[in-house]
């Protein structure tokens, strides 16, 4: 039985989510480079407002499924041909710590950017004494997402994708 359209024992939203993870990165860096190098600043705010519906409705989706409809990942991973060790298991379980350090501050460090931003900048935006807050919060918000993304896949190759068959 193969329910992920990646072509592994995983489920559709799971898939989706893997996906929506690597096409934000590139949009993020578009946004960054439209707001650093072009000054299009209200380009930039819209592709970011733009990306944050994007993984809220994504994870969302992705969380109802998971906790709801598949009862968990320990009953994704029990699909795997062959089971995993304990040792696997524990392996595994580490990984997904890893991410869901980067996973939870993700949205905190957003939501708290996005709305400082929306309230302290300009419609059209455009720099003003916020940059100084803005300009760090901005970047770190753009790395944890990055490293969101890149532990997600992680987790994702290390319980649905290596050595399954
Ligand atoms: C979570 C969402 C956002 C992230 C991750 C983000 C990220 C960034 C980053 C990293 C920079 C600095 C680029 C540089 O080094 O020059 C920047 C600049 C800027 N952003 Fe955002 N941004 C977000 C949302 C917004 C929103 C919603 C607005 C407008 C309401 C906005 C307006 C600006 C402006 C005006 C600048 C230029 C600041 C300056 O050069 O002084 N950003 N953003």
């Amino acid at each position: 039985m193969r329910d992920g359209f990646l072509g592994f024992r995983t489920s559709f939203m799971l898939d989706f989510v893997v996906v929506a993870l690597v096409v934000v990165v590139p949009i993020l860096l578009y946004s960054l480079a439209a707001a650093k190098f072009q000054k299009r600043f209200p380009l930039h705010r819209n592709l970011q407002l733009l990306l944050a519906a994007v993984l809220l409705v994504a994870v969302l989706a992705f969380e109802v499924d998971l906790h709801y409809i598949q009862g968990g990942w320990r009953n994704v991973v029990a699909k795997r041909d062959p089971p995993f060790t304990s040792e696997e298991m524990a392996f595994v379980q580490r990984m997904l710590g890893i991410h869901l350090v980067f996973a939870i501050s993700t949205p905190i460090l957003w939501a708290l950017t996005l709305t400082l931003a929306l309230t302290k900048f300009p419609n059209p935006p455009v720099p003003n004494a916020h940059s100084r807050w803005h300009k760090p919060l901005g970047w770190a918000s753009a790395l944890v997402l990055t490293a969101t993304s890149i532990t997600g896949l992680m987790f994702y190759y290390t319980a649905f994708v290596r050595g399954a068959n």
